[in-house]
């Protein structure tokens, strides 16, 4: 499918595909969006948790590793908080080098050598990306994980539920649920009303949380 660089309400860009008339993310404000999502009430939402008071890192899964924006916005706060991250970005369909080039959230963050090393690393090897940040990207299709109680929090970002409906439904969520430990935190920027049921139907506890700018709502969704 044919793939475009524009450029989002805060300045930072994203990937138009023409076809769906859809977006990597929102045309809001990339950066702006994936802050208050999946940073704020993902990331930081579990920091604050009791749960993390118990561990010593915290593991996330991306669900659409794309321009690999959630992992570098993720890098930046786990350096900055001196936070230990095993990040897992799982990607079927990963953007072209030519498209990195294009983006710019390291101009925008200012924060070249970061983006650059997350990028760097290969397909489906851990990497000490930086001292706080390791990363796995995994080249597959979201139906294929089988991981099993291993992540605190999932980032759920995949295309919306009117391009995609295949990916919102119950037996995805079930992997989902699966993948995170007990009291795992899903996070999406979607607050699509039969989205929410089937996160309920396989056993999640799902809240509407207030949306980025230029979305009423968003979930979260809490495991067990
Ligand atoms: C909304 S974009 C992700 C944006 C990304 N989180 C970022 O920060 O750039 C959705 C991503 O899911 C990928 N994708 C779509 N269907 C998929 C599938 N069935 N399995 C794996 N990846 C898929 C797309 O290629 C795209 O990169």
């Amino acid at each position: 499918m044919k793939r475009e660089i524009i450029i989002t309400n805060d300045g930072s860009k994203t990937i138009h595909i023409p076809e769906w008339n859809e977006q990597y993310h929102s045309i809001h404000g990339a950066i702006q969006e994936a802050k208050h999502v999946y940073i704020k009430h993902g990331l930081a939402f579990f920091l604050a948790s009791e749960m993390y008071s118990k561990a010593s890192e915290v593991s996330i899964l991306e669900i659409g590793f794309g321009t690999g924006l959630n992992a570098f916005l993720t890098a930046i706060e786990a350096e900055k908080l001196n936070v230990n991250c095993n990040y897992v970005g799982v990607e079927g369909f990963p953007v072209t080098k030519a498209e990195i080039e294009a983006l710019n959230y390291s101009e925008v963050l200012k924060n070249r050598d970061l983006f650059k090393a997350i990028h760097n690393t290969l397909w489906e090897e851990k990497t000490n990306v930086s001292k706080r940040f390791q990363l796995k990207k995994e080249e597959k299709q979201f139906s294929k994980i089988q991981t099993i109680n291993t992540f605190d929090v999932i980032y759920f970002d995949a295309f919306g539920p009117r391009v995609q409906p295949e990916l919102w439904i119950e037996s995805i969520f079930k992997i989902m649920y699966d993948a995170l430990k007990s009291k795992g935190v899903l996070v999406t920027y979607c607050a699509q009303g039969d989205a929410r049921r089937a996160m309920m139907a396989v056993g999640f506890t799902v809240s509407k949380v207030e949306g980025p700018p230029g979305k009423r709502h968003m979930l979260r969704a809490i495991k067990g």
